[in-house]
């Protein structure tokens, strides 16, 4: 059934304490939940009415009597309830062995773990599973003490100790209490044979906090950086925003079985085992920066999701955005200097246009704040959490930063201890800002929670040398998407500035105002057309526009190459420098697709690659990311109809033009780029290390077209010999990805080398199958590798790795004339719908974007979609992802 926002109601019941008693079994496990419950005096006297998912209930009391109930809809309802407060006890068992979902209570690698967010609770126990029911946990636990020697809940420890010996040997128990009210889907437990890093640390106020990681025998030694990463974040919350630790204690737990990156339980956040883990040998520097900001964003949810928590499920973003947003910005005061700070904003900005804008295009397209789902885990988006954040950013723009922290100390003054709106939050954001922009224009504002789509802004520049005026005339259109065919005008934060021809950055002053303000600024769009005019300009300038991305917006400002190549020069605002260039490319690479231009590069644009790389003032980082060439999935989302293997011919070819034109540049790159002495993950090191990868990748590639071996043969020994697994790992690409004869030998020895290591494993089946295309060979490897014995679809990392990495991260390999990609799409997506719907229906989503599609691509995507969608028991999960495509048809 659809569920709608506007028929949002408040419950009828409130839950005020849960005691819950867990006899942990594998197949049988016992749940006694005992509730004070009351009626909400605010409705009119009704049946309660419990959700209850895939449990088997024994046992109905009230106030210790037994009642009568009946099942209806899936739910259990109780008809005749005392008009005073009572107890309710529940009485059920499940079996988390079963539970090959991963929500609710599961196990995994012989221990038992939850997941309760979105609606996981009611897998568990009967229970009001909605965010806006707040109650205060006690929950005991009762375990096999060899097989599950730890035992947490969320809270704080208040009572352990020995039980009666059971069947299966010695049991004892812990009883956790967490004196926060929360929300079910914040409820946690685990129960397993672990090993902990701990630390003390005193905060600001003096008091003291225990911090604990919790992970498998054996994988204590790669928990130091997640630690360090959760020190960083307690002290910057607490710096930036005045945020301390409210907990006595901590705890963050490993999972190797996980649908997602992490989650927030209070005091217990649970973590896929990919973003705790990292020693140098077995992480990248990429999983380093992903533990960093994983870490920060579930720990910040302590305030931003869990002190003020979401009404209902449709205000996601509340939290989400806002967190996602709290954790760029740990992220980027963590790399520290400016430039290591726009390189953090220049890869924000790529996934966004990379998932987030196809996705706003799609079928999938809804609101930051959605208006209707069937399986709200389909709504977990790049729309809500990226899209979202960029909603939180553009506020802190328009209020300025001390303007937006004033405005998170009212939000948490109104609210803290609530379940609210996005509406709240933007209300406090702005009424901590009366001047601003944000407070005038709010319900205009707002618009970015409820239009789907991305915006087009077109602006166009007009120099009049006689009156030294330059005119900006600027336009914004929002394009229909599913179910909102008609938009209006939103508002814009437009930061810019004017850069002169020999790269000066003028002064901007607006007709009207007395003196230049500055040479940056914001301008701020709120009509369909928009005019502004700067005065006192001494020549013809190249605006440049939407700097570090202030708005998520599609941008046409008509710059011509010159204009952009002068921009890629001299531009202060790294992140339009970086944009510069990708334009240069894409123009290119766009050309060469619709046959408008050569699928060739000039040289005016591998000269100015080659300056970019050689520059002696850029930043590693970023000259990395500038000599990146814009992505094909990037490509396709410029065109109306897509011809992905044209795509990707076009893009080879440009790309071992640039390795041949620069070689001796990425030979100069590569050696200048080494770093020596111990692994650091910093963002100096790891951007060398990350430049030196690309280098060689650069130099396989055309050695390898050359029939020359020297390249490849140095790539093998520097695999070998590696340090640190960034290197290893890039040696590993740089051969594979060349199609080079060293790459067999380099993946078997790779294989044996970390057999016992999953998530690197993962990184071995992930990277066989986003090769580059070539004659179908990586796809008929994807199908090989399919029946390798260390691969599962059961485990999400595993699944993950090869199939979403083919079908998302590999157009080429997937988007086959012979339809054989979406044949495999099909049925891994059916096998998987039966084990675990939410993650079949994530992979679901590459088929979003197929009706762009050209044929025969186009046909052969419609019928392997119609096959899933006939599936006889398929997931509301899956159902809601293929019926939704096809609708588009
Ligand atoms: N709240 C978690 C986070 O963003 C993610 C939980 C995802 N759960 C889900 N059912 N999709 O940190
Ligand atoms: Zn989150």
């Amino acid at each position: 059934p659809l569920i709608r926002r506007e028929d949002y109601a408040p419950p009828a019941y409130w839950i005020r304490t849960v005691d819950l008693t867990f006899d942990l079994d594998p197949v049988k496990t016992m749940v006694i939940n005992r509730m004070q419950v009351e009626r909400n005096a605010a409705l009119p006297p009704q049946p309660l009415r419990l959700h209850g998912e895939d449990i088997t209930l024994t046992r109905v009391l009230v106030n210790n009597e037994s009642v009568s109930f009946r099942h209806e809809d899936g739910m259990l309802v109780i008809d005749s309830l005392p008009d005073a407060p009572f107890t309710l006890e529940i009485r059920n068992t499940c079996c988390p062995e079963k539970n090959t979902q991963l929500s609710g209570l599961y196990t995994s690698g012989g221990g038992f773990f939850t997941q309760c967010e979105a609606e996981g609770f009611r897998r568990i126990t009967y229970f009001l599973d909605r965010p806006d029911v707040m109650a205060v946990y006690t929950v005991t636990l009762r375990a096999a003490k060899k097989q599950y020697p730890v035992l947490l809940s969320n809270g704080n420890l208040v009572e352990q100790g020995e039980m009666m010996a059971g069947v299966y040997g010695p049991r004892h128990y812990a009883k956790w209490h967490d004196p926060f009210p929360k929300p079910s889907y914040l409820f946690a437990l685990v129960a397993a044979d672990l090993v902990t890093r701990e630390q003390l640390i005193r905060t600001r106020s003096g008091k003291e906090h225990l911090l604990q990681v919790h992970v498998r025998r054996g994988d204590l030694e790669k928990t130091e950086h997640a630690m360090n990463s959760l020190i960083a974040s307690v002290v910057w919350d607490e710096a930036r925003f005045g945020l301390p630790l409210d907990l006595e204690r901590f705890m963050i737990v490993a999972v190797g079985d996980f649908n997602m990156g992490a989650m927030e339980n209070k005091g217990l956040n649970i973590f896929n085992t990919k973003y705790v883990l990292a020693n140098p040998a077995t992480a990248t520097d990429v999983d380093y920066a992903g533990i960093e900001s994983v870490v920060g964003h579930e720990y910040f949810h302590n305030w931003t999701g869990n002190r003020i928590t979401c009404r209902d499920w449709f205000q996601l973003s509340l939290k989400e955005g806002l967190t996602v947003f709290r954790d760029q910005e740990f992220s980027m005061d963590m790399a520290g200097t400016p430039t290591a700070r726009a390189v953090k904003r220049i890869e924000d900005v790529r996934t966004l246009r990379q998932v987030q804008f196809p996705e706003d295009a799609g079928s999938m397209a809804h609101p930051v704040r959605p208006d209707s789902y069937v399986e709200i885990n389909n709504f977990y988006t790049a729309t809500v959490y990226e899209k979202g954040s960029e909603v939180v950013r553009m506020m802190q723009t328009l209020v300025g930063r001390d303007g937006f922290a004033r405005g998170i100390t009212k939000y948490f003054e109104r609210h803290d201890g609530q379940a609210v709106t996005c509406d709240d939050f933007a209300q406090a954001i702005a009424d901590a800002n009366p001047d601003s922009p944000l407070a005038t224009l709010l319900p205009q504002f707002k618009r970015w929670y409820s239009q789907a789509g991305t915006p087009r802004v077109t602006a166009r520049g007009r120099y009049d040398a006689p009156t030294r005026t330059y005119t900006l005339g600027i336009e914004q259109t929002a394009l229909p998407s599913p179910r909102q065919p008609v938009k209006q005008a939103y508002v814009i934060p437009l930061a810019m500035g004017l850069v002169g021809r020999d790269g000066s950055a003028l002064p901007l002053q607006l007709e009207g105002e007395a003196a230049p303000v500055g040479t940056e600024r914001v301008l701020v769009l709120n009509e369909a057309r928009s005019f502004f005019t700067f005065v006192n300009v001494d020549q013809e300038p190249v605006p440049s526009l939407l700097r570090g991305f202030s708005a998520p917006v599609v941008l046409n400002d008509h710059l011509a190459d010159a204009d952009l190549l002068t921009l890629l020069q001299h531009d202060s605002d790294a992140f339009n420098r970086w944009e510069a260039g990708q334009r240069l490319a894409l123009n290119r690479l766009l050309a060469g697709v619709n046959g408008t231009g050569p699928a060739q590069l000039d040289d005016a644009f591998i000269e100015a690659m080659r300056s970019v790389l050689r520059h002696p003032g850029l930043d590693a980082a970023f000259k990395d990311l500038a000599l990146t060439l814009p992505s094909e999935g990037y490509v396709a989302e410029q065109l109306t109809t897509v011809d992905p293997q044209r795509i990707h011919a076009v893009r080879e070819g440009m790309l071992l033009q640039l390795a041949q034109a620069l070689r001796a540049d990425w030979e100069w790159a590569y050696e200048a780029h080494q770093v020596k002495g111990g692994y650091s993950p910093d963002p100096v090191s790891s951007g060398r290390r990350a430049l030196a990868n690309l280098s060689l990748a650069m130099l396989c590639r055309d050695a390898v077209a050359r029939h020359d071996a020297v390249w490849p043969g140095r790539a093998y020994e520097r695999f070998k010999d590696a340090g640190n697994m960034t290197d290893r790992l890039g040696s590993l690409v740089a051969l594979v990805h060349a199609h080079s004869e060293l790459a067999e030998l380099a993946l078997q020895r790779f294989h044996t080398l970390f057999k016992d290591e999953a998530l690197v494993i993962d990184k071995w089946f992930a990277l066989q199958v986003t090769a580059p295309e070539k004659d179908g060979r990586v796809f008929e490897r994807a199908k090989i590798l399919l029946k390798h014995p260390d691969f599962s679809l059961k485990n999400p990392n595993r699944a993950r790795s090869l199939i979403a990495a083919l079908c998302m991260n590999n157009p080429a390999a997937f988007h086959r004339a012979d339809a054989a990609g979406y044949v495999f799409w099909a049925e891994r997506i059916l096998e998987l719908d039966s084990i675990n719907p939410q993650l079949a229906a994530r992979l679901a989503r590459v088929m979003d974007r197929w009706t762009q599609l050209a044929e025969p691509y186009r046909s052969a995507a419609a019928e392997a979609l119609r096959r899933v969608a006939a599936k006889p028991d398929l997931s509301s999960d899956v159902a809601e992802i293929v019926n939704r495509a096809l609708q588009q048809e």
